[in-house]
């Protein structure tokens, strides 16, 4: 019972975000220090994949209302575990540029896994090494990191990847 009650606030606390982020990312605070790193493939990305499908037709339809470089009609993982930290979804790496640090950063690259996949894109390893990067660069201070969330999304390109090369010699089922 109180497995479906906490279930139900859950639900509802999802419906009011869903609700009060119809117009933007998330419900923005200017005093909220927190940042999100994000990490991994196409069910974190909202736009590091340039010249991808992702920025075309029906891709963002929904949300933001023209493709935006998401593998979806409207919002992703990122753009809600954001607006439950309330503050913007983070802006993807490759657009990134000296004003929209502050919400953290999105280096998830659709397509990719923690091995190299078939997609010509950053590994997992890649990913954070060019957070490191940032870092070293003083881009995010200790401080920063401190009151900072990541998150890793790692779906299933490296077991499709698997099942592509090796055929059906393999028994895989995904
Ligand atoms: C994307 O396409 C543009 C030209 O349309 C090209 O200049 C650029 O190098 C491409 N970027 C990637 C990552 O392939
Ligand atoms: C920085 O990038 C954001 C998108 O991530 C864009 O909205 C903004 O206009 C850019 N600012 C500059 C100065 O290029
Ligand atoms: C990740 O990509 C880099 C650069 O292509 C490569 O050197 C490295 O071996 C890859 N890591 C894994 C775990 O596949
Ligand atoms: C599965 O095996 C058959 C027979 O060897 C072959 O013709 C077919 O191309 C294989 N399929 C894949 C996905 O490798």
């Amino acid at each position: 019972m109180a497995k479906l009650l906490s279930l139900l606030l859950l639900l509802f606390i999802i419906t009011i975000t869903a609700e009060g982020t119809m117009s933007s990312y998330g419900v923005y605070e200017e005093s909220n220090s927190i940042k999100l790193f994000v990490f991994g493939d196409s069910y974190a990305d909202t736009g590091n994949s340039l010249n991808s499908s992702s920025y075309k037709p029906p891709y963002g339809m929904t949300f933001p209302g023209k493709p935006s470089g998401r593998f979806s009609d409207g919002r992703i993982l990122t753009d809600y575990v954001a607006s439950f930290l309330k503050i913007e979804s983070p802006a993807p790496y490759s657009l990134k540029n000296s004003s929209d640090l502050k919400y953290g950063m999105n280096f998830a690259y659709g397509g990719t896994g923690v091995f190299n996949t078939l997609i010509d894109g950053p590994n997992m390893t890649t990913q954070i090494d060019t957070f490191e990067e940032l870092i070293q660069q003083n881009l995010y201070t200790k401080t920063d990191l401190e009151s900072s969330i990541a998150l890793v999304s790692a779906a299933g390109n490296d077991y499709l990847k698997f099942v592509l090369v090796n055929g059906n010699n393999t028994k895989v089922s995904i």
